[in-house]
């Protein structure tokens, strides 16, 4: 081992320059040079890199993005474009390459893998929406769930002065994780996921006994992904990215919209959005991060290409990286109930 190429690809997620520090480490101690591809998988296709200095990795632990960029590019819309990338890796005279992503990164990084074309890929699983399947967390999704809940935290006050039901969409897509934890640590009065659909007049019920009960304001959780009954997700685009997914993203509105015209209570929305993707990660997410990044380059030294690390309980582990892409991770249903004690 002499070269070890690693890329970031999806959406960026606080933890990410942890992950790239943590493999430079792991790496400059056994003499291994690591080489930057930029913008996830486009940077592999269209040949573009840099190596990686251990020094420029010294304030980075903090930083939130990734100093790698990153792109939603899929090699496999285009044969040529898996052909150029396989070149490329011998370009770089790469041994190995670390690829850093959420479902779709891990699904190319699962294929050129198993295509046995000599690539030697480990992985890395990440995204805020704690989705993955074949680990306990992700990084990001600790750091996403803070700024959550201190949006919901906020909603709180101002919700209160003006005896309003304020509803707060939050990122996800297809998964309520962060919307669950961010719900019930908020102390949000209803948390509306995607694993559940949504019945209006259960809503407004809810709501409109609240009232009753001399409590004056509301807040309701509710993620980008959630639908009504016999409803359709909410999206910005029809247009689907290069992986076929639809951007979401709308639902706050329609949901406010509905409850202020079927109770007659001033109702506002609030979307975080991208807010819940930046900044500096969380103290968890750091520590997860570092030890991903490190774990990821015991892989490569130990050769355990195919694989890609995860957290089960308080171990770093290795599992297939087949695993990491089998099956959407929803919510956990017991949480679930747990958050429905507090619901009125
Ligand atoms: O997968 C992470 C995520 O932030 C989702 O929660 C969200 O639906 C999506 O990415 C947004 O993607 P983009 O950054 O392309 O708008």
């Amino acid at each position: 081992m002499a070269r070890v190429g690693i890329l970031t690809g999806g959406g960026d997620c606080p933890g990410l320059n942890a992950v790239i520090r943590g493999v430079v480490r792991k790496a400059s101690r056994n003499n291994i040079t690591v080489v930057g591809i930029k913008d996830g998988w486009k940077g592999l296709v269209q040949n573009i890199s840099s190596e990686i200095s251990p020094d420029s990795v010294s304030d980075i632990l903090q930083k939130g993005g990734t100093i790698l960029g990153t792109s939603r590019t899929n090699p496999y819309k285009k044969p040529e474009d898996v052909a150029k990338a396989i070149e490329n890796y011998k370009k770089m005279k790469l041994d190995a390459l670390i690829a850093i992503g959420g479902e779709d990164t891990l699904g190319v990084a699962n294929k050129l893998s198993k295509e046995n074309k000599g690539l030697n890929i480990v992985a890395v699983p990440k995204t805020i929406d704690n989705d993955l399947s074949a680990t306990d967390f992700t990084f990001g999704f600790n750091t996403a769930v803070g700024i959550a809940t201190e949006a919901i935290d906020r909603l709180h006050t101002t919700a209160e002065s003006h005896h309003r039901v304020m509803v707060v969409e939050i990122m996800g897509r297809h998964a309520g994780w962060i919307t669950l934890y961010s719900g019930i640590a908020g102390g949000a009065h209803l948390i509306l996921i995607p694993e559940i659909k949504m019945d209006i007049d259960e809503i407004c019920a809810s709501l409109m006994r609240r009232k009753a009960a001399g409590k004056g304001y509301s807040i309701i959780a509710v993620s980008e992904g959630a639908t009504f009954k016999e409803g359709q997700f909410a999206t910005q685009e029809k247009e689907l990215d290069s992986f076929g997914h639809v951007r979401l993203g709308g639902i706050g509105e329609m949901l406010a919209g509905e409850i202020e015209k079927r109770t007659k209570i001033e109702t506002r929305y609030a979307v975080l959005g991208h807010i819940q993707r930046g900044g500096t990660p969380s103290s968890f997410d750091r520590v997860l991060s570092t030890r991903f990044g490190v774990k990821a380059m015991e892989l490569v030294l130990e050769k355990r290409f195919g694989f890609m690390v995860s957290l089960r309980g308080t171990d770093v582990v290795a599992v297939p990286i087949e695993e990491g892409v089998g099956t959407l991770k929803t919510v956990d249903m017991k949480l679930y109930d747990t958050a429905k004690t507090f619901f009125d």
